[in-house]
C-alpha cells in the first residue's frame, strides 16, 4: 500500500523564530550560593539565555534500523488545545547535562552521539529479566503518537508530538512480581563521548530517576522514542526516554539503558543534589513555588507568552486518583 504523506503543521519550513528573553535571576542566584561546585552544578537546571537565529532544520543525520516505524499513528485521545511548539525551537532548547548546561548547545554537542548498538536492561522484581536490543523492543512493543504539554521546573513549557511506547505495555512485557512498588531508570554513562559527564564531574553520573509502579502504569506515562513524527534526536534523549507530562521535566529521564523494578523507593539525581529544590514526586503545581521559580505561570518557548500554570500540567483528570 502506498502512503501519501501529508505534511503536519510542524513540518512546514520556517524562516523566523522568535528570540527568547533571559531569566535575570541566574547570576544573582549563583552569587548567593557562593559555593563554586554547587553553583556550577545547578546552572544546568536553570533557564539560560536562548538566542535562536533564522535557520532551517538539519537533515536527519542518522536513520536507525527502526526508522521505518515512524511516523506512528497518532492517538487523538491525547491532544491539547495549545499551539504546537515549532521543531526548530524545541530541538535547540534542551536540558541534557551529560552534554552541557547550555540549552542552546546541546543539539550541537549531541548530534554525533552513537545510539546503535543500544541495549536496555530490564531487571529487579520482574519475571522477564534481560538485556534487550532497542530495535527488538521497538518491534515488539506498540508505539503511537501523542501531543502532550511538557513543563520544566524552570517555568518554561512546550507542546510537542511525542512518539512512544505506553509504559504500561513495557510493564506487561516485563511481568513485575508483587514486590515491585517502584521503577528506577538509569541513563548512559560515557564520559568519553559526552563532554558534560567528563567536565561536570561533581554530578553523580549516570543520571537516575524513579517513580511509583502506579505512576508507571498510568496511561499517560510514555517511553518516548520519537518526536515530530521522526525518531528521537539525541538532544531529546534518543533512543528511548521517559515522558511523564504531569510532572516537572527533570523526572523525564533521557537515553535510558536500565529499567529496574524495586520494592524500595529509589533515589533520584536532582533530589540527591538539592533536596530542598527537587522532590521525588515533583508534580506540576502552580501553588507550590520552587525556591527560585514561582510556579504560578509558565513561559511558552518560541512565542515567549506567559500563561497560568495548570495543576498537574492540565492532566488532573488522568492522575488525581494517584494522589488521594
Ligand atoms: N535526562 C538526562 N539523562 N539528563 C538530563 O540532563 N534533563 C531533564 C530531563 N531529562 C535531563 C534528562 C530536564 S531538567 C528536562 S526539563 C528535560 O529532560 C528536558 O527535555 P527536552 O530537552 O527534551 O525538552
Amino acid at each position: 500500500m502506498t502512503l501519501i504523506k501529508i505534511p503536519r503543521g510542524w513540518e512546514i519550513s520556517e524562516n523566523l523564530v522568535t528570540n527568547e528573553t533571559d531569566f535575570k535571576n541566574r547570576r544573582k542566584f549563583i552569587k548567593q550560593l557562593g559555593v563554586l561546585g554547587l553553583s556550577t552544578a545547578l546552572i544546568g537546571c536553570m533557564d539560560n539565555k536562548q538566542s535562536l537565529n533564522a535557520q532551517s532544520m538539519p537533515k536527519t543525520p542518522f536513520k536507525s534500523p527502526s526508522a521505518n516505524l515512524f511516523p506512528a499513528t497518532r492517538n487523538e485521545k491525547y491532544t491539547v488545545s495549545r499551539e504546537m511548539t515549532k521543531e526548530i525551537v524545541s530541538s535547540r532548547y534542551n536540558n541534557f547535562y551529560e552534554f552541557t548546561t547550555d540549552k542552546d548547545r546541546v543539539w550541537k554537542l549531541a548530534k554525533d552521539y552513537k545510539t546503535r548498538p543500544w541495549t536496555v536492561e530490564i531487571t529487579g522484581e520482574v519475571k522477564n529479566k534481560g538485556t534487550f536490543d532497542i530495535d527488538t523492543l521497538l518491534k515488539k512493543l506498540p508505539m503511537e503518537e501523542r501531543i502532550y504539554r511538557f513543563r520544566c521546573v524552570e517555568a518554561w513549557a512546550m507542546t510537542v508530538p511525542w512518539t512512544g511506547i505506553p509504559m504500561k505495555e513495557l510493564i506487561k512485557f516485563a511481568e513485575p512480581t508483587t514486590k515491585a512498588k517502584y521503577v528506577r531508570f538509569e541513563s548512559f554513562n560515557n564520559p568519553d563521548e559526552a563532554p558534560g559527564q567528563k567536565g561536570l564531574s561533581w554530578y553523580k553520573w549516570p543520571y537516575y530517576e524513579g517513580i511509583t509502579i502506579e505512576e508507571a502504569n498510568n496511561e499517560l506515562t510514555l517511553l518516548g522514542t520519537g518526536i515530530y513524527g521522526k525518531e528521537m534526536p539525541m538532544q531529546h534523549g534518543a533512543p528511548i526516554r521517559l515522558i511523564i507530562p504531569w510532572k516537572y521535566g527533570f523526572k523525564s529521564i533521557k537515553s535510558i539503558v536500565k529499567i529496574e523494578f524495586t520494592d524500595e523507593k529509589p533515589k533520584t539525581f536532582w533530589n540527591d543534589l538539592a533536596p530542598k529544590e527537587y522532590g521525588f514526586t515533583a508534580n506540576v503545581n502552580p501553588k507550590v513555588p520552587h525556591p527560585r521559580w514561582s510556579q504560578a505561570t509558565e513561559r511558552l518557548i518560541g512565542s515567549g507568552e506567559r500563561v497560568p500554570t495548570k495543576i498537574y500540567n492540565g492532566y488532573e483528570e488522568f492522575v488525581k486518583e494517584l494522589y488521594i
